[in-house]
């Protein structure tokens, strides 16, 4: 019997200090696909860029997650990538993911990531994972075992590792965020952590220091602060929408704090949606897991706003660059469910119809009735509906 579990999503836009050079530079235009000869390129910025104009969805689409990797080896592991490599729209966003299947008692041995952290959800099975601090913090051991829907963090450089300590398979999604360059249009990114953690606190008199939220005395961190349950379980999609998001962010794991990445699960009722949206501080990386979805993106104003969008099945990703509009719809006559990765502790939300016609208070709606080329009386009922839920 297999287990699964789904790698999903290390993605860190970090904010530009002049130390943090090694990090992935800031996106400076809404997309940038890859390409490899410079002599077909307009601009660099990363990889050379494809010219916008000929970017399509596939740019930013992968499949096959759905598919197991082969653990027939030595450690009995198999990690199958989805990063700029499979994905050339990636280039420049600072995120990616992976799926990675273990074989019964498999291992992903002691290992680093120089310029990202991983969150990583298990999809099926049992796993011992753990990561050991700096000298500074006296190699300490953080580790856990991982169940069924459990999410643990890997903070960016740790020697970290995921053993298999069950009799069946195992499969996880993990999320890498990278560290964005620091430049000083980009103060709006998650800040570059100057520590190896930095696990969060509310009240500011038990603090030590500040980098995002107050910082936990290294000495009391635990692998609970890194570590949450539940998203096996479905979120509750009845509602006007008929969709539900389960986070996985610093608020939910204190130990995510100055990482610069999160997660959420998604479920979709039968035609359910999640309504267009931005995310003013991450690019997302979703992973379909079941059911089929319509989604997409629209490029800015000087791309024309181009809509950019695909239909996509089980195992399928997608990429939503950070800031654009985006959605999903799920098409298909049964549930859908996707995990995405986000290159923010706390990558924010931005409904746009309840953004434009729910502000509190509302804006007037002669300026929106032109704006939106609509009858004000039309704005007014949409106030209503946005504001008073009528
Ligand atoms: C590391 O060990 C030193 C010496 O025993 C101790 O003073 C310090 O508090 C320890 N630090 C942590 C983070 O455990
Ligand atoms: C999402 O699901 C959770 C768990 O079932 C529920 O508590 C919450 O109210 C739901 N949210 C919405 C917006 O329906
Ligand atoms: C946007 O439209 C203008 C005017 O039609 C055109 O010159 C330009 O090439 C278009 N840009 C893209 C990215 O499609
Ligand atoms: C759902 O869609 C499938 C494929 O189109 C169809 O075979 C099936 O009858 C539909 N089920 C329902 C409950 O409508």
């Amino acid at each position: 019997m297999k287990a699964v579990q789904f790698l999903s999503g290390f993605a860190l836009l970090a904010l530009a200090s002049l130390l943090a050079s090694a990090y992935d530079p800031s996106p400076l235009q809404d997309i940038c696909v890859a390409i490899n000869d410079p002599k077909d390129g307009v601009f660099v910025n990363g990889k050379f860029c494809k010219d916008p104009k000929l970017a399509k969805a596939e740019d930013f689409f992968l499949s096959g997650l759905d598919k197991p990797g082969n653990t027939a080896n030595r450690l009995g592991f198999s990690v199958t990538n989805a990063n700029v490599e499979q994905i050339p729209g990636l280039n420049t966003l600072g995120i990616s993911a992976v799926r990675i299947d273990y074989a019964p008692y498999g291992q992903n041995p002691p290992h680093t990531h120089p310029r990202a952290t991983e969150i990583l959800v298990v999809l099926e099975g049992t796993l011992y994972v753990g990561f050991v601090t700096s000298n500074q913090l006296n190699n300490t051991l953080i580790a856990k075992v991982l169940n069924k829907g459990d999410v643990f963090v890997f903070p960016i450089g740790m020697i970290h590792f995921q053993f298999n300590i069950g009799k069946t398979n195992a499969v996880a999604f993990a999320s890498f965020a990278l560290f964005a360059l620091a430049s000083s249009l980009a103060s709006a990114y998650d800040p570059s952590p100057l520590q190896d953690i930095c696990v969060a606190i509310n009240d500011p008199k038990d603090g030590v220091f500040v980098n995002g939220k107050f910082c936990k005395d290294p000495k009391l961190a635990k692998a609970e602060d890194f570590f949450l349950s539940g998203l096996d379980k479905p979120g509750n999609t009845e509602n006007r929408l008929g969709f539900n998001v389960t986070n996985a962010n610093v608020e939910q794991i204190p130990g995510l704090n100055t990482l610069g990445t999160s997660a959420v699960r998604i479920d979709y009722a039968p035609y359910g949606q999640n309504p267009p949206h931005t995310h003013p501080r991450a690019t997302e990386i979703l992973v379909v897991l079941e059911g089929t979805l319509y989604v997409g993106f629209v490029t800015s104003n000087q791309l024309n706003n181009t809509l950019i969008a695909k239909v996509l099945n089980k195992g399928d990703v997608f990429v939503f660059p950070i800031g654009l509009i985006h959605f999903q719809v799920n098409i298909g006559n049964k549930s859908a469910v996707a995990f995405a990765g986000f290159s923010s502790q706390f990558p924010g939300v931005i409904t746009i119809a309840d953004t434009v016609f729910g502000a509190n208070p509302p804006i007037n709606p002669d300026f929106l009735g032109k704006a939106f080329q609509l009858d004000p009386k039309i704005v007014k009922d949409l106030q209503d509906k946005f504001i008073n839920g009528n």
